[in-house]
């Protein structure tokens, strides 16, 4: 279920339950059937291909480390892991409406981090009189900013507000990653940075 399906995370979570319901109700039914019925293995059938339909419904919305997203800098490739986590734990939190309290906490370690590893990047540039320091720390501090933007919405529209930020910083730090991080890869490597 995208979020494009399930705006509603209340309605979603009791769409799921009716499809859990209705599968434990499949289930007497096909034991009842006993096991020379069809119905009983077009049941069984149903309920080993559901996890799968279940993965590749859920895949698009957690981010996979793949070594295209690498700078060739061990360090910052270990920051930038870390923060692909703190996302997905952010988007778990929301997929499975586990309250307020514990999305905040999700969303306020991914914003933390950032920002240390932020601080660590640009450190890193400007002790080695990188070119493009000054563009590079600006677009951390728009992205910080529009974070922040979409919170402000928080006491308007909870759900909508910490969709919002997931998805932002989903695309926004795959895309700064591959883009304006690659760029500083064989500066900082011809320097003998790790
Ligand atoms: Fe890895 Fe520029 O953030």
């Amino acid at each position: 279920m995208s979020n494009k399906v399930c705006q509603n995370r209340k309605l979603c979570m009791f769409g799921v339950s009716l499809v859990i319901l209705s599968l434990i109700v499949a289930v007497l039914l096909g034991i009842m059937a006993g096991p020379d019925s069809p119905l009983t293995w077009l049941l069984l059938g149903v309920l080993l291909v559901i996890p799968y339909i279940h993965k590749k419904m859920t895949a698009n919305r957690f981010l996979e480390w793949s070594d295209e997203y690498s700078v060739g800098i061990d360090s910052i490739d270990q920051q930038h892991k870390k923060l692909l986590g703190l996302i997905n734990s952010l988007q778990t939190a929301i997929d499975y409406s586990t309250g307020d309290e514990y999305e905040q906490e999700a969303l306020n370690e991914l914003v933390d981090y950032t920002k240390t590893h932020f601080t660590y990047e640009e450190g890193l540039l400007e002790q080695n009189d990188y070119p493009g320091f000054e563009p590079h720390k600006a677009q951390h501090a728009e992205m910080i900013n529009k974070v922040e933007e979409v919170l402000a919405e928080y006491s308007k529209d909870p759900e909508s507000a910490m969709s919002n930020a997931v998805e932002y910083l989903k695309s926004w730090l795959i895309n700064h990653i591959n883009g304006t991080d690659k760029q500083y890869s064989s500066y900082l490597i011809e320097r003998g940075v790790k």
